[in-house]
């Protein structure tokens, strides 16, 4: 293509924003905080292992960032006007994000299976996970997704599973896409799986999620690097397991979920917001 490239009809493409960072100064900011870090545990300084409400790479967690002291909501009020899952609600089917319409969705198979564990490693059994993601071109369903790549007519993106009495969960999904966001010139998002645990009650929900071993967007990407401590961050990525590997059907992942102590798995904060709302 020359120079009479005629662009007019990629109406879903947006020029640049001359105030937006480029990858490079992003990169070069993310690596002066772990630096910072580094050192600070080096000299003997506590380990982090929850991300920073103040994290200025990830720029619209400015936005988020708490002004005055957090207030502690009450759960009988809240309670009276959240959803109550009941366990009878959730049909096993509702874990198997491939067989929801009437065709096979686009991309890899895979299993995705692991416990949800106490700080003592011992089980939680009964626990509501929920799960939602992108397909595999890196495209939600979701009207605030203006990212040109295809919507899977065969793919919604959400399920949801109750852990069983070992604590242990599965689905069967499709492995998600990257794909962009506008916090910086040419964002982009490691391919991610978001998780949301209920514990007894709703206020005790947490959201957190999966990402994939290997990517290269790791060390690019500001959500995954507002956890500073590496401990922390190799606890949300998954490990490729040959044993639940199907064969001509599936590849298998493992992830367990630890919801208390030093190996807790990292939850985003309320105060941030979640951020999966965003589908960041
Ligand atoms: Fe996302």
């Amino acid at each position: 293509m020359g120079e009479t490239e005629d662009f007019s009809n990629s109406h879903v493409l947006e020029k640049p924003d001359a105030r937006q960072n480029t990858q490079r100064e992003m990169s070069a900011e993310i690596q002066a905080i772990s630096a910072g870090y580094g050192k600070s545990v080096n000299a003997g300084g506590a380990v982090l292992t929850q991300p920073r409400l103040d994290y200025p790479p990830y720029r619209s967690s400015i936005l988020r960032h708490p002004t005055k002291s957090l207030h502690h909501a009450d759960p009988e009020t809240i309670e009276l006007f959240s959803p109550a899952f009941g366990h009878q609600d959730v049909n096993p089917l509702e874990s198997d994000l491939t067989i929801v319409h009437a065709g096979e969705p686009q991309g890899e198979r895979i299993v995705v299976a692991g416990k949800v564990l106490d700080g003592d490693g011992r089980p939680v059994a009964g626990q509501l996970v929920e799960i939602w993601q992108a397909n595999a071109a890196g495209r939600y369903i979701h009207k605030r997704d203006q990212h040109p790549a295809p919507i899977d007519p065969n793919f919604t993106g959400v399920g949801r599973c109750i852990t069983g009495a070992d604590g242990s969960y599965s689905f069967t999904t499709i492995k998600p896409g990257a794909y962009p966001w506008k916090n910086h010139l040419n964002a982009w998002r490691p391919a991610h799986i978001h998780f949301s645990l209920f514990g007894s009650e709703f206020t005790q929900r947490i959201v957190t999620q999966m990402y994939f071993p290997g990517d290269q967007l790791f060390p690019l990407d500001p959500i995954y690097q507002s956890i500073v401590d590496q401990h922390a961050r190799d606890r949300l990525v998954a490990t490729y397991n040959h044993e639940l590997t199907s064969p001509e059907w599936a590849l298998g992942y493992n992830w367990d979920i630890v919801l208390t102590g030093s190996k807790r798995t990292w939850t985003e904060n309320e105060a941030l917001g979640v951020e999966g709302d965003d589908h960041e």
